[in-house]
């Protein structure tokens, strides 16, 4: 059996992938995770080749128990304190994150890791400078924690390998959606505002735009580069590069409910809010020889699972 940690793997993109990988033969899957945004619902239900550990990947005692009973051939890190508001509000416990970081790195390098997969984020691009944002020539211009934390992150996992072999890939996730996501978050927060015909709420005028990749393209392009061995030692954007602005979005999503809601206006956020983001995501669409799924047919097929849960 080849044996894999999730780290994070009770949360939305985590979890989607515990529960890809268990159906798989041969894979042992391990989610640790502290559900500060995660949730037990989330996790793969009835399966012999999986164990759910509550844990704190950033408290070293409770993540080595874990990494040196196991000892894991691949680890997927995916365990952050995500959301603009609650990273803005928690700046110091973000940092903390990087303890995290530390943690699975050494562990990873002491107990025999073959290889870790990172959950960086678009965010390290900061403020736009060009676009699309391509993996090596964007410039990284992050300067909010979080995005910070990526970064910093990111040249743990080369230092690692540098000094000590560790071999890994970081996947910059662009603005990813489906079906097990927090209503932390746009796309749920919308859709979720919408089946209860309740006022959709849009920082400033809604003219700033994001691109959405929906789960399912993120977890095939994520388990091909994991299963076939690609972008060994290196950075590949995951995201869609269809651009949408918010105010598009919140409409779309009043047309495809056949909701009554309203779009309300509040200030702009004061920091956070970037006014673009759009990734190259060539090396994503090499990887699946395939188009991605459009924000309709992602949007379409939340709608079908919640329709299908409440009958
Ligand atoms: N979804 C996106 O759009 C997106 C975009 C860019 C980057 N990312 C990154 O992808 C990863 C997964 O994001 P997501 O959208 O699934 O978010 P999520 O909040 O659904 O998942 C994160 C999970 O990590 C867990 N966690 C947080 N801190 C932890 C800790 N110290 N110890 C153990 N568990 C901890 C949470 O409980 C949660 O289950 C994160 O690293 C995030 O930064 C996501």
């Amino acid at each position: 059996m080849t044996k894999i940690l999730i780290t994070g793997g009770a949360g939305n993109v985590g979890g989607a992938l515990a529960c890809h990988l268990v159906q798989k033969k041969g894979y042992q899957v391990v989610v640790a995770d502290n559900l500060i945004t995660g949730s037990v619902k989330n996790l793969p239900q009835g399966y012999d080749n999986f164990t759910f550990i509550k844990c704190d990947i950033n408290n070293y005692n409770d993540v080595a128990a874990v990494m040196l009973a196991f000892k894991f051939d691949y680890v997927f890190h995916y365990a952050a304190l995500v959301g603009v508001k609650r990273t803005l509000n928690n700046p110091i416990s973000v940092l903390q994150d990087i303890d995290g970081i530390k943690n699975i790195l050494n562990l990873s390098k002491n107990t025999g890791v073959k290889r870790i997969f990172y959950s960086s984020s678009s965010e390290v691009y900061g403020e736009p400078v060009e676009f699309p944002q391509n993996e090596h020539t964007t410039p990284l211009n992050s300067r909010l924690p979080y995005a910070i934390v990526k970064n910093v992150g990111e040249a743990f996992f080369r230092s690692f390998h540098k000094e000590y072999g560790i071999d890994f890939t970081i996947f910059r996730f662009f603005n990813t959606y489906g079906p097990k996501q927090s209503t932390d978050f746009v796309v749920s927060k919308f859709i979720n505002a919408a089946l209860n015909n309740q006022d959709i709420t849009i920082y400033g005028n809604g003219a700033q735009s994001r691109t959405f990749c929906y789960i399912d393209d993120n977890i095939e392009a994520t388990t091909r580069i994991f299963e076939d061995g690609l972008y060994l030692n290196d950075v590949i954007n995951i995201g869609n590069a269809k651009e949408i602005s918010v105010l598009q979005l919140a409409q779309k999503v009043i047309r495809l409910t056949e909701s009554s809601s309203s779009i309300v206006h509040l200030d702009p956020l004061s920091e956070g809010d970037m006014t673009r983001r759009q990734p190259d995501n060539s090396r994503m669409l090499q990887v699946l020889n395939r188009d991605l799924l459009t924000i309709d047919e992602g949007i379409n097929k939340i709608l079908e699972l919640k329709y299908s849960f409440s009958k």
